[in-house]
């Protein structure tokens, strides 16, 4: 290595405190740990920080929707958080929140300068006013009937149904998602950052800062115009307080991407890190955020733009990548595929799946996908058959035969070299983040190892007279090249790596230490260093992820503030034979009658026609239906249902309903030409 030791800060995305991780979220953090442990081990200098992001509306709500305050609540997902990425052994060497002293100094600061240069605006603007909870909505916390297609229930911003996007005043039957009050419109004055203030040095630095898949999507947003920027939102808000404005708190985006600064600043103190060598204007450190694609535009145009306007220093590059998706699809709460970090922590490995990431990961844009099949085939045939297998097939030879001691000369010298020539290469991939270009390179080297060992056959020569030294040499030569790999590995598989140093009795793998083999050198016993992905553990996992989704909404306050489906509050029942289910006698019946009960509050008495036949029925339906809108109406019941006393008379089967119960209830309609007293099956 030539360079002299660069000074890099890394940064990745800081998550939602309101949230828990999930495996798309590790596509990044396992991105940037990579990355900031290849830098370590090519003997730079790098600092990974990150923190939570734990201001906004989302969070002030979910805190209050639990009985709990903010505070508490983001304490408790920050250990959550922090627990969930250590599992995966991302090694972040600090791990803050943007609700902290530092982070309200920096975006107190930030802002001041900008307003000081006149890159703040106000202007009165007009938003949706929940009138009951007394607070302004943002547009996901409004919804209604989609004004293009009807459907209900969307969000302020969009229409998931039909894809429309607009305002939320647009929306028809408005409604707040928080307190159910119709909105309405109210004034407020906002504060605005002028993004256009910066547009030429934005398109400079984009060029030279940001991918190309991205900057062609920059360009477009260059098109349409850089539009001010709302930055303050009004009380009650769970943020830090403008200093010059009372009751105006900025949005939790512009204290976010400082939330940078604020833990970098955080580990300088503790650590006595000059904190302005990385920060000023003029810094010579290297500075690089990983972020994922969707949260682009934050990075890429108003957070270098802020970095401008306070005097700060701008990043040296912005790494988007792309989104996970599973099995094809977005992940799924209902297919088990939405997949928290504790749940896979619990079922599988997680090498298994930082390795996985690694050979699909490359430096663009595109989404990748984890394919359960392919990822389960993936790491079996290439860490487990290929890679742990070149040192179990010599390990045994040198422990037992040699006192686990090395030979002193490589007998394939050529290989070696080829095998160490591959060092440059490879680093290049991993600094470019194509690490699935990496992975490639690696795996072919561990073919190429397997094969030197196939046709020397330590095996077959450790049972013949006076081949000691052969079988000392092969296996020597095998061991050297399965350390080059681990070395190449290193920064994807960190416990085995450090499990491989602990079996060569090395102090670690420092980039350029394999130009020097093992030779004459005492190894001790191997152990398995990884088992195979099996197949039952990631069913299991699946499994779970349904199981832990329905259950963990009470508990966690990480877990996603979801809506359950249905199969969620009420699963299948027990399975039963064909037999049990003919027992029941379901038959079409025509509502001839539908009255009042005096006395009862819940029910309504009906007659039903049974083609000749009527019965009298009892249902519970009467807060969902007028007697009047039933009568001349088919509907569904047990016919044979053991006639029950009620205080009202007898009941003499059942009518069949959906719905949970109050206004929510349905009962069953045949489509139109069926007759009464036909049999359903
Ligand atoms: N809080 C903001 C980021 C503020 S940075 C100053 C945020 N948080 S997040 O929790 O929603 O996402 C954190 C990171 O994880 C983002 O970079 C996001 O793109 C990434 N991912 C979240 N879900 C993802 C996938 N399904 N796939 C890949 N990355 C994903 O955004
Ligand atoms: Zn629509």
């Amino acid at each position: 290595m030539t360079d002299k030791q660069r000074k890099i800060l890394v940064t990745s995305a800081l998550p939602y405190a309101n949230g828990p991780i999930h495996l798309g979220h590790l596509v990044e953090y396992i991105q940037t740990d990579i990355w900031v442990r290849f830098q370590n081990q090519r003997g730079n200098h790098c600092t990974y920080v990150c923190a939570d992001d734990a201001h906004g509306t989302p969070i002030m709500l979910k805190a209050d929707q639990m009985g709990t305050s903010p505070q508490a609540l983001i304490e408790q997902v920050s250990q959550e958080h922090q627990r969930d990425f250590s599992g995966f052994m991302v090694g972040f060497d600090n791990y803050y929140s943007t609700h902290s002293e530092e982070n309200k100094h920096f975006a107190s600061l930030i802002y001041t300068r900008l307003r000081d240069g006149g890159h703040i605006a106000k202007k009165t603007i007009t938003q949706a006013y929940d009138p009951e909870k007394e607070m302004f909505l943002p547009d996901r916390f409004v919804k209604g009937d989609c004004p293009k297609c009807g459907a209900q229930d969307q969000y302020g911003d969009s229409c998931e149904a039909c894809g429309a996007t607009y305002s939320p005043v647009e929306l028809k039957n408005a409604y707040s998602a928080v307190s159910g009050a119709k909105p309405i419109e109210k004034e407020s004055e906002h504060y605005f950052f002028k993004l256009g203030d910066f547009e030429s040095f934005l398109r400079q630095w984009v060029d030279k800062h940001v991918q190309e898949q991205m900057v062609h999507k920059l360009n477009e947003w260059f098109e349409s115009g850089l539009q001010n920027w709302d930055i303050s939102r009004d009380a009650p808000y769970w943020g830090f307080e403008i200093p010059d404005a009372p009751g105006k708190y900025f949005y939790v985006w512009l204290d976010a991407p400082i939330g940078y600064i604020a833990s970098f600043k955080n580990w300088c103190d503790k650590n006595s890190v000059d904190f302005d060598e990385y920060w000023n204007e003029s810094s010579d450190t290297e500075l690089y955020h990983f972020i994922g694609k969707d949260i682009a535009y934050f990075h890429t145009l108003f957070w270098p733009a802020m970095l401008e306007g306070a005097g700060f220093r701008k990043p040296n590059g912005v790494f988007c990548h792309g989104f996970l998706t599973v099995n094809g699809q977005k992940m799924s709460k209902s297919r088990g595929t939405f997949i928290m970090a504790e749940t896979y922590l619990k079922h599988l490995r997680p090498e298994y799946l930082r390795y996985y990431f690694a050979a699909k990961l490359g430096s663009g844009i595109d989404d990748i996908d984890l394919s359960m099949d392919d990822f389960r085939m993936r790491v079996n045939a290439d860490l487990v058959n290929k890679v742990v297998n070149i040192a179990s097939r010599c390990a045994g030879f040198i422990k037992k035969k040699f006192d686990g001691k090395l030979s002193g000369q490589l007998v394939e010298q050529a290989l070696y070299n080829e095998a160490v020539a591959l060092a440059e290469p490879i680093a290049a991939a991993y600094e470019a983040r194509e690490y699935g270009k990496a992975m490639r390179e690696i795996m072919h080297l561990a073919d190429k190892a397997n094969q030197y060992i196939d046709t020397a056959e330590p095996w077959v020569l450790a049972k013949q007279e006076g081949k000691e030294q052969e079988v000392q040499d092969c296996c020597t030569m095998g061991i050297n090249l399965f350390r080059v790999i681990i070395s190449y590995l290193a920064p994807v598989l960190p416990q085995v790596a450090e499990e491989t140093a602990t079996f060569l009795n090395i102090d670690g793998f420092a980039w350029d230490a394999i130009q020097q083999p093992l030779l004459d050198h005492q190894i001790n016993k191997f152990k398995p260093l990884m088992q195979r992905v099996d197949e039952d553990k990631v069913n299991a996992m699946i499994e779970d992820s349904k199981a832990t989704l329905a259950a963990i909404a009470a508990t966690s306050p990480a877990a996603p503030v979801a809506q359950k489906t249905e199969l969620e509050k009420n699963p299948v029942a027990e399975e039963i034979s064909f037999d049990d289910f003919a027992k029941v006698d379901l038959r079409v019946a025509l509502i001839v009658k539908a009255e009042h009960v005096k006395g009862a509050d819940k029910l309504l008495q009906l007659t039903l026609d049974l083609g000749g036949d009527t019965c009298n029925v009892f249902a519970g339906i009467k807060s969902a239906y007028n007697p009047e809108d039933l009568e001349g109406k088919l509907t569904v019941m047990v016919a044979n249902l053991a006639p029950r006393k009620m205080k009202f008379g007898m009941s003499e089967g059942m009518v069949l309903a959906a719905g949970p119960g109050g206004k929510d209830l349905w009962i069953l309609e045949p489509h139109a030409g069926a007759q009464p007293g036909m049999r359903i099956m």
